[in-house]
């Protein structure tokens, strides 16, 4: 038992240089919490707010305003926590306090308690015996929203080392081909600047064929046959492309449109010509009929909602009534609190959802995603491949695969 004595919080920034909120919850004056909230570029139309009115300042004004509600609070009590966020903020969307507070908030108190039980986040957040290593799923090539003019419509390559046997295996294949698609990169183009989008996957002037060609060959270059060492993912963020106004996606960099048809048609195609092992937001945030459809087409692929189904419970009991999706983004700050987000997983896992616990694309070089992807069983960890705020999780992965509780890895 351990209940909370303090909560504080500051202005911090996150790594594309935003402001962003850090919360500290202390229990027992010493067991200290610490989370620092990221945000999304490319955000779903129903997830929670990050900030209120847009000011990071008056999310924590409010939090501050509002600090007496937490204390004595049992700092592992998450519907506790909930309740008190919820007595000062209860808009479905966060819109008062944001999510940026609801995240930092909740995580930190189960971070405080994690320390007063002696023991690390992932075995507070779940009452398993044994644990799963996910697969991390890392970003080699991105356009979109994620970066500049030139590079592809489709905001995200990845990759994912689906045959390691190891934590370390894993991290290793996804850096190599990381660096071997930045060798054929500069071999395509003398002046590729080694730019990369704010991932940390490549930037370069391409567009969505040759894109992927190229991710293709880095994986061959280095002796993998794609399905097998090494699958390639992509996260299409369609709802960046869907005009609702002419009821088609925009592909404006490379200068087509999609009907709704014709968009299927297109992912259709990568999916059979390069294996894709996942897809995420394949269809626009409201598709959840033609989601369906690629679900029924493609069983061994990781249909995955993340726009669609934004880390929330409601949306995700229709795209599982409707057969939307097999797999769902779980990234706490869509929903709010780690109270939001556990109930979320406990339904995708109930309804076999697979669950792939996700980084924003402006991140802290916080860690504890890692621990909330071990305690859901996420299958996969989107958490990026370079770059300090990415690095700082998959080597969290590392430490913890050495703990007794964790037993190999997922199966995906
Ligand atoms: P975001 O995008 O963090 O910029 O919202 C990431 C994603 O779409 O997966
Ligand atoms: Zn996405």
């Amino acid at each position: 038992m351990s209940k909370i004595t303090s909560i504080d919080g500051r202005i911090l920034y996150n790594s594309r240089g935003s402001d962003t909120i850090e919360v500290d919850i202390i229990s027992e004056n010493k067991f200290m919490g610490r989370v620092c909230a990221p945000s999304g570029a490319s955000v779903g139309k129903y997830e929670a707010v990050s900030f209120p009115e847009n000011s990071p300042e008056t999310g924590l004004r409010r939090l501050k305003e509002n600090a007496e509600k937490f204390i004595g609070l049992e700092s592992s009590d998450m519907t506790a926590i909930y309740d008190a966020l919820k007595s000062i903020d209860p808009t479905p969307n966060y819109s008062k306090i944001g999510g940026a507070v609801a995240f930092a908030v909740s995580i930190a108190s189960a971070e405080s308690a994690s320390r007063a039980q002696n023991q690390p986040l992932f075995q507070t957040l779940s009452s398993k015996s044994n644990f799963k290593s996910p697969f991390p799923l890392g970003n080699i090539l991105g356009g979109g929203a994620h970066a500049g003019p030139g590079t592809p419509d489709i905001q995200e390559i990845l990759v994912c080392a689906i045959g390691a046997k190891t934590v370390r295996d894993a991290i290793k294949t996804n850096l190599l081909v990381h660096k071997e698609l930045r060798n054929i990169l500069e071999s395509q183009d003398p002046h590729f600047t080694n730019g990369r989008g704010d991932e940390g996957g490549w930037a370069p002037k391409l567009n969505n064929e040759k894109a992927l060609e190229l991710s293709a060959k880095a994986c061959e270059n280095l002796g993998y046959t794609l399905g097998q060492e090494v699958s390639l993912g992509v996260d299409f963020a369609s709802s960046t492309q869907w005009n609702t106004k002419s009821n088609t996606y925009e592909y404006s960099r490379a200068g087509f449109e999609n009907s709704p048809a014709e968009q299927i048609e297109f992912v259709s195609e990568m999916i059979k010509k390069y294996k894709l092992i996942y897809a995420e937001d394949a269809v626009h945030e409201e598709a959840f009929e033609e989601m369906a459809e690629l679900t029924a087409k493609f069983p061994d692929t990781l249909i995955t909602g993340d726009d669609l189904t934004v880390t929330n419970k409601d949306i995700l009991a229709n795209a599982i009534n409707l057969k939307s999706c097999n797999a769902a983004i779980l990234k706490v700050n869509q929903a709010g609190s780690l109270y939001d987000a556990m109930k979320f997983a406990a339904l995708a896992d109930h309804n076999s959802i697979k669950l792939i616990t996700s980084h924003r694309s402006g991140e802290s070089t916080d860690s504890h995603i890692t621990h909330i992807g071990l305690a859901t069983g996420s299958k996969m960890l989107k958490i990026g491949i370079v770059g300090g705020e990415r690095v700082a999780k998959l080597n969290e992965l590392l430490r913890l695969s050495e703990h007794d509780l964790i037993c190999g890895m997922a199966e995906v």
